[in-house]
């Protein structure tokens, strides 16, 4: 598939989507919004890809945002649509994909930015990155679920003050809070990020995506989360995945996992 904004490459498992807008520090408009929910739900359907990498092309921003010249003049039903589109074609899309996607934050995650990563199952940042929810200071609230991940993440209070001050924090701040697990240079990033993943690659997929929904339950209102690991667990002794890892495990060999 052919995009504008965003570059898709693949190897061996392991997917990199990059989002390629560098003039404008990669910001979030409705054409890149759709081109990465079209290029996470065909990753998705791909039972070839193992895990994503997510991150921005230039030095200096993972994404700066929203794209606030595009929203600058809507009106209250425009900016409702904005959010409840956003959050359901992509955000929540990614946090409920079944494949492992890591966010690789390569620089400035503000905004829609933040809230993308924080959209993935995990983060990593450079040293330089800075990250924050600023809306407050453009009169506006975060609308891709980053006022309810970012409690999530980092708890309430911290949460609180982020949103409230607009302030950004760095990297390493970033990682005291839980919002990022590692922070290494710039040129260490990709390669960690890819080490990460082959981690990944070697575990079943299978039991990945079980993993994914039974922590994914935990912040599911109505839900009970222990209820659904009981479930994922005792569903995952039907699978082949089951039977290959404690095989093999046996045999004292590598377990070879199809995901299913
Ligand atoms: N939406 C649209 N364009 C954006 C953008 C955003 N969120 N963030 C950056 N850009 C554009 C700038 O308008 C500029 O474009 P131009 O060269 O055509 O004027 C280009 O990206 C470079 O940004 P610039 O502001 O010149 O870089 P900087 O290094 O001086 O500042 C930031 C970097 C991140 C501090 C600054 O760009 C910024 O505050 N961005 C907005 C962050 C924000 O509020 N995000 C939340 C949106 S809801």
């Amino acid at each position: 598939m052919n995009f504008e904004n965003i570059i898709v490459s693949d190897q061996n498992g392991l997917a990199t989507i990059t989002i390629n807008r560098p003039t404008k520090l990669n910001a979030l408009n409705r054409a890149t919004i759709e081109e990465l929910s079209d290029a996470f739900h065909d990753l998705e359907a791909d039972s070839s890809i193992k895990a994503i990498i997510l991150t921005g092309s230039g030095e200096k921003a993972f994404v700066a945002g929203a794209d606030i010249a595009e929203f600058a003049n809507f009106s209250m039903e425009q900016g409702s649509e904005l959010a409840k589109q956003g959050q359901e074609m992509l955000f929540n899309f990614m946090e409920n994909s079944t494949t492992p996607i890591l966010a690789a934050i390569n620089g400035f995650a503000l905004g829609g930015g933040l809230e993308l990563a924080m959209a993935c199952h995990f983060r990593i940042a450079s040293e330089n990155a800075k990250m924050g929810l600023p809306e407050v200071s453009l009169g506006v609230i975060p609308g891709y679920g980053g006022t309810q991940r970012l409690p999530q993440l980092v708890g309430k209070g911290k949460a609180m003050e982020l949103m409230m001050t607009a302030g950004m924090i760095s990297a390493e701040d970033a990682k005291v809070c839980g919002l990022v697990n590692y922070v290494v240079s710039q040129e260490e990033l990709m390669p960690l990020a890819e080490k990460l993943a082959s981690k990944i690659l070697r575990n079943s997929p299978r039991a990945i995506s079980g993993a994914i929904r039974a922590v994914n339950a935990n912040f599911e209102k109505g839900i009970n989360g222990f209820e659904v690991e009981i479930d994922e667990f005792g569903a995952c002794f039907g699978t082949d995945d089951f039977k290959e890892g404690t095989r093999a495990f046996l045999e004292k060999r590598k377990p070879n996992f199809i995901g299913k």
